[in-house]
Order: C-alpha cells, then sequence, then structure tokens
C-alpha cells in the first residue's frame, strides 16, 4: 500500500512490548521501523529514523515517559504522538495531550481502538476519500434473490483482485446457513467466522491471518460456520469487530451476502464502499430490485452505494429487455454478465476461479473489467498477453458489449 505509516514504538516492559507487536505485525498499513526498550534511548531513535507515529507506553515510568513526550515533541514536530497507560486519571491524560500526544490509548489495548487510532493519524497525514489511501476497499455482493450468481461473482472478483501483488484480498462468506464459496475455491477451511468471532478478543493480525485459508489465486477465505447451530453464536456486534480486523490488514474485502437481508448483512452493508446488486432479467428479480431499493432508502447513504449487477444477460430470447428492466427498476444498470452456463458449471465442479479456468472467456473478460470499473486499476488479465485482446468469436461480441458497459458505468 502506498500510504504506509513509519512506526517507532518505546515500552521497558517486555511482554506489553511484544502484544503490541504483534498487534501490529500483521497490519500492512503501518511499518515498524525500530522498538526500544529504554526511555533513555528513545528520542535518539526518533532522530535517527524519523517515523510518522512515535507510540510511547508510559506505564514503566510515567513520568520519564511523559517527559520522553515532551523531548520527542520538540525534536520531532511531524512525529505524530501516541502514548499509552493503564492510567484513568484524568490528571496523566491531561500531562500526555499537553505534552503533544495525538491519541491516547487504554493498557491492555483493544485491536479496534488502535485501529481507529491509525485511522485518524492516517486521515490527518494523509487525508481522506480516494479510497486510495490505507482505507481497505470493501464490496459487497448480494441478490436478487436465491441462485442468482452473487457468489460465483463475489469469488470470481475476489480472485481477480487478489492476483495483483499490491493487493491483498479476503473473501468472507456471510451466507451462514448454505455458503458455498468454500466449494467454489475448493478448499477446506480450518477456521470459520465463528471461531474468529468467538476469539476476537485474543486475536491479534497475525493469528487473524493464519485463521484464514488461503486459495493459490492469492485470496484469503473466511468461511461460514460449519454446524448450523454455531451460525447465531455470531452477533452484529462481533461482526463488526471482524470486519473492522480485516480491513486494517487487507487491501480489498468482498463480502457475499445471504438472501434474508437479516441483521449480519445489514453489517456489511453498512461496511461496504460499493455494494453490486445481483440481479437476473426476470420479474420475480426486478420486482424484488424495486423491493430492496425502497427499504435500503430508509438507510442513510445506502441507496448510493447500490449498483445493479444484471447477470446471465443472454440467458433466454424470452427475457425481459434491458431497457425494460431498467424502467422497471428505475435505476442504472451498473454492469453485465452474461449467460455462459458451460463455463460456469465447469468452474464451479472443478472449485477454480474463471480467471484460471476460462481466462478468455466472455464472462471473465466482463469481470475483468468490472474489477476495473470499481477500483480504478486494470487487474491482472491472462498470463500469456493482453487477454483484452484474444477474442475468440465470443469474445469478440463480449468486448463490444464491454465498450456499453463502460459507457454506463462510469
Ligand atoms: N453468468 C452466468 N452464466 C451461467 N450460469 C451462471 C452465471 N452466474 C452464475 N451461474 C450459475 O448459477 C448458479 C447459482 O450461482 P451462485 O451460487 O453464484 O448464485 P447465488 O446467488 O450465490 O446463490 P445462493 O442464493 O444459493 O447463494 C450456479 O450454478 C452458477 O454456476
Ligand atoms: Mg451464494
Amino acid at each position: 500500500m502506498s500510504n504506509v505509516l513509519r512506526l517507532a514504538i518505546v515500552d521497558p516492559s517486555d511482554s506489553s512490548r511484544t502484544q503490541l507487536k504483534n498487534m501490529l505485525l500483521g497490519m500492512d498499513i503501518v511499518w515498524l521501523e525500530a522498538e526500544c526498550s529504554r526511555y533513555e534511548f528513545f528520542a535518539d531513535v526518533i532522530g535517527q529514523t524519523k517515523p510518522d507515529i512515535g507510540v510511547i507506553a508510559i506505564d514503566s515510568n510515567p513520568e520519564k515517559g511523559l517527559n520522553l513526550l515532551e523531548q520527542v515533541r520538540d525534536i520531532a514536530p511531524d512525529c505524530a504522538l501516541l502514548v499509552i497507560s493503564s492510567s484513568s486519571d484524568g490528571q496523566i491524560i491531561l500531562r500526555a495531550m499537553r505534552g503533544g500526544a495525538k491519541e491516547f490509548l487504554t493498557q491492555p489495548v483493544k485491536v479496534e481502538d488502535l485501529i481507529s487510532a491509525l485511522d485518524r493519524i492516517s486521515a490527518a497525514k494523509f487525508g481522506t476519500g480516494d479510497g486510495r489511501g490505507r482505507t481497505c476497499h470493501v464490496i459487497a455482493v448480494c441478490g436478487a434473490t436465491g441462485g442468482v450468481g452473487s457468489t460465483s461473482l463475489a469469488v470470481n472478483l475476489g480472485c481477480i483482485l487478489a492476483r495483483e501483488e499490491r493487493n491483498s484480498v479476503v473473501l468472507v462468506d456471510l451466507d451462514m446457513a448454505l455458503g458455498d464459496a468454500d466449494v467454489c475455491l475448493d478448499s477446506i477451511p480450518d477456521y470459520t467466522l465463528v471461531d474468529v468471532a468467538q476469539n476476537i478478543a485474543r486475536l491479534d493480525f497475525a493469528l487473524l491471518k493464519r485463521s484464514l485459508t488461503k486459495h493459490a489465486s492469492g485470496l484469503y477465505l473466511l468461511p461460514r460456520p460449519v454446524q448450523l447451530q454455531d451460525t447465531s453464536h455470531v452477533t452484529p456486534d462481533d461482526l463488526t469487530r471482524v470486519l473492522g480486523l480485516l480491513k486494517a490488514s487487507f487491501t480489498h474485502m468482498v463480502l457475499d451476502l445471504s438472501k434474508s437481508y437479516a441483521a449480519l448483512d445489514l453489517v456489511a452493508l453498512k461496511s461496504a464502499k460499493d455494494v453490486l446488486l445481483v440481479t437476473q432479467l426476470d420479474l420475480p428479480c426486478l420486482r424484488n430490485v424495486v423491493r430492496l431499493m425502497l427499504s435500503f432508502g430508509e438507510d442513510d447513504g445506502l441507496k448510493e452505494k447500490i449498483k445493479i449487477v444484471v447477470n446471465r444477460v443472454g440467458l433466454e430470447s424470452g427475457a425481459i429487455s434491458l431497457k425494460k428492466a431498467q424502467e422497471t427498476m428505475g435505476r442504472e444498470i451498473f454492469w453485465q454478465l452474461p449467460n455462459d452456463y458451460k463455463t460456469m458449471v465447469e468452474v464451479r465442479n472443478n472449485g477454480v476461479p474463471l480467471i484460471e479456468q476460462a481466462p478468455r472467456a466472455g464472462i471473465t473478460q466482463a469481470l475483468l473489467a468490472l474489477a476495473e470499473n470499481l477500483t480504478g486499476e486494470k487487474p491482472k488479465a491472462d498470463g500469456d498477453g493482453d487477454a483484452s485482446s484474444t477474442k475468440t468469436s465470443q469474445t469478440g461480441r463480449w468486448l463490444n458489449f464491454l465498450g456499453g458497459n463502460k459507457a454506463k458505468g462510469k
């Protein structure tokens, strides 16, 4: 990631320093430039390494720690200072703030508090909003009804994004009862969402990454629970914390939602930057899109994030036309994905993503173009040259189609 925060820490206590280091090590938003176990040496360390952030844990000797804070503020005014203390004494907090601390965290440090503090420091340093900073790009994929192709889209989009070396991508399967993202990726995960949610308080980033299943494409997967009974063990609060952790350690997160639009799905919709609502060109689907859009309108900012993706275009001659569908939904069609049953059955049965199994197929090309549109970056296509110039007769047709897609999508 471009906007990595370089960080130096001082904490004479080996155990709390190690804990903090473990939290930081898995985060690709920070680079641990230096660690120090003596207050006496830290000012020199800061002078030499010039980090973006200096973390001072003051519990070992609050007086020395707070004096050091002022010293570092004076020698490195550009370094954002973060103080950690188990004390809730107002005087100490006040002294820390007056001494130049930008953030004050309570020991033991909660990972989500650390993330929020780093977020605020990052926002002040790099600015916010363009999605290209350290912010994780969260894409939620939901559907107008069962079987419209949302999992296929989520899995294949995730794999396409993960092929970029600069990206780290996680896919979370939120179809708690019947999710099948693991099958699509032919993987047998050791841990699931319920394990991560239940151990969230003890997880550091390194452990979190080890709890995920890494697919050959580079995509990390957090699957739905194995047992149906376990699904109720994940609360919206748990999921908010899990997503918060994942956001801090990945550049992209794809969320495959269930079709129940229950509490967990709403958490996912809320945390997403883009929501891809997958539909097909039939009346029940289009009617549900209208209903969903009405409900989404009640939620602040949600409606604006929705992007309609029409899947299986060309499925049957009797299907409703795109023009009519657009009129019915009262909403622009953001993207179109062609019907390609043969290819989709193959990738499903083999548990191999489209980009590997059928890199030149029209459906893969449409997904590559979708990834490019969403991220503003051209994703890596087929290894043997520029995939966009590889035209089978079918691909040629779909490339023309993509021209239309792009015009609409922007
Ligand atoms: N563009 C497509 N062309 C042809 N078949 C497709 C296409 N997209 C998906 N399919 C097929 O449709 C079926 C349902 O797809 P998928 O499981 O991705 O849908 P879903 O919306 O996630 O379903 P569920 O509601 O069960 O979660 C699968 O057999 C898949 O191979
Ligand atoms: Mg699904």
